[in-house]
Formats: C-alpha cells, sequence, structure tokens
C-alpha cells in the first residue's frame, strides 16, 4: 500500500477551480509532498490530442463518451497510477465526476453506460474502482459563472452552450456529491477569491491532507 493521495477539483465552466491550482500546488509542496499536476481530459500526450478534438469537434454523446474514457485510461495508466504508487500526490483538474456530469447530466447520456465504461476504464484493480480520495466541487449557479466566462476567452464546444446546459450540469454535479458525500467537499464558489482559498485551506486542514504549519494558515 502507498500513502498516494488523489484529489480532484470540479465544478462547471466559469466556478474559478482552476486559478487557485498553483496555490494548491506550492502548498504542497511546501510541505514536502511530491505533486502531480494534472487534468483532464488530458495529462499526456494522447489524451490531449484528444482533448483538442472533444472540446473542439462536434460529436454524438456516446462517441463523446468514449473518447473522454479513452483519454482517461492512458492518463491512469501512464500518469496516475504510477504517481500513486510512488506516494506521489495527483492534482487533477476535473475527473471522472465530470463525465458524469457534462455526458450524462448535460447531454443526457445514460449513466449506465458511462458507470460500465467507468469500470472498464478504472476497474481491474486489486483495490476496485479508482476513484478520487477527495474531491473539492467548486458550486456556482450557472447564471454567474455565464457571466464570469463572458469575454473572457474564445469559448470551446461546452462554454459556448446555453445557461440551461450548465443549470444540468451543475444539477449533475449536485447528485453525485450527494451520493458520495464522503469523497465530495463543496467549495462555496460565489465568494470572493481569497475566501474562496480560506475554505480550500480548510477543507483540506480538515481532512489532514494538510498539517497545520507551512503557510497553510494564511
Ligand atoms: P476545463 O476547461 O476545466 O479544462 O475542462 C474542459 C472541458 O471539458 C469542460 O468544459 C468540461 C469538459 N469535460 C467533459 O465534458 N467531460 C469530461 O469527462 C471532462 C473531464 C471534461
Amino acid at each position: 500500500m502507498s500513502d498516494g493521495l488523489f484529489l480532484t477539483l470540479e465544478g462547471i465552466d466559469g466556478a474559478g477551480k482552476s486559478s487557485h491550482l498553483d496555490a494548491m500546488e506550492a502548498l504542497f509542496k511546501a510541505q514536502g509532498r511530491t505533486v502531480v499536476r494534472t487534468r483532464e481530459p488530458g495529462g499526456t500526450p494522447l489524451a490531449e490530442t484528444l482533448r483538442g478534438l472533444i472540446l473542439e469537434q462536434p460529436m454524438d454523446p456516446l462517441t463523446e463518451s468514449l473518447l473522454v474514457f479513452a483519454a482517461r485510461r492512458d492518463h491512469i495508466v501512464q500518469v496516475i497510477e504510477p504517481a500513486l504508487a510512488r506516494g506521489d500526490l495527483v492534482l487533477c483538474d476535473r475527473f471522472t465526476d465530470a463525465t458524469f456530469a457534462y455526458q450524462g447530466a448535460g447531454r443526457g447520456f445514460d449513466a449506465k453506460v458511462l458507470s460500465t465504461l467507468e469500470q472498464w476504464a478504472q476497474g481491474g484493480r486489486a483495490a476496485g474502482l479508482l476513484q478520487p480520495h477527495i474531491t473539492l466541487w467548486f458550486d456556482l449557479a450557472p447564471e454567474i459563472a455565464a457571466q464570469r466566462l463572458a469575454g473572457a476567452r474564445v469559448p470551446d464546444k461546452f462554454e459556448a452552450q446555453p445557461v440551461e446546459f450548465f443549470r444540468r450540469v451543475a444539477q449533475g454535479y449536485e447528485d453525485r456529491a450527494t451520493a458520495d458525500a464522503q469523497r465530495f467537499v463543496r467549495i462555496d464558489a460565489s465568494q470572493a477569491r481569497d475566501q474562496v482559498w480560506q475554505q480550500i485551506k480548510t477543507a483540506l486542514l480538515a481532512r489532514a491532507v494538510l498539517a497545520p504549519h507551512s503557510g497553510a494558515a494564511r
């Protein structure tokens, strides 16, 4: 058994999760952890190639789900499992919760098929299904997220979706969080950036991911 830790960040586009990754990585490193920072879809050359297709090309929801899980499988085999086996902390911007939220709830694709793909991509291990140990869920009303995103950059295929799509995605995240309350930590992403950062640190301290020193109290 290793003491590797798998931490994911989730939320609808515009919820602000990615803007805290630099600070989180620095905090963990200050506490002596080796951090593997990565993202989905992506994290390997193959998965990054698939990311470009998933984010830009129109496709039906099954094709999209297959590509997302193909990218995830490569990412797990090449990056996540080796890092956890070494005892590293894997800090991953999105994982399978995003598939259930975006392809499942958002696009209305069959959650049972997604669960089967999840078993294929994340199963086959003695320890059972690979899942994050902790998921920080940045919860923000879709209307506010849309305002934050407006004009920020050229939107990709998902960012260009109407607010109704993100209402469904947000509900998808809420359902996932309710079903796995042990793993999920809700972050109120409507607060100011500094307050969101305090919430993140409080959650990590409460879960004993951070020791109460090395800047964690600031
Ligand atoms: P990002 O902008 O946070 O990097 O995420 C990329 C986009 O891909 C975002 O709009 C969510 C979407 N996505 C899915 O639709 N399904 C997935 O499984 C993942 C990981 C991301």
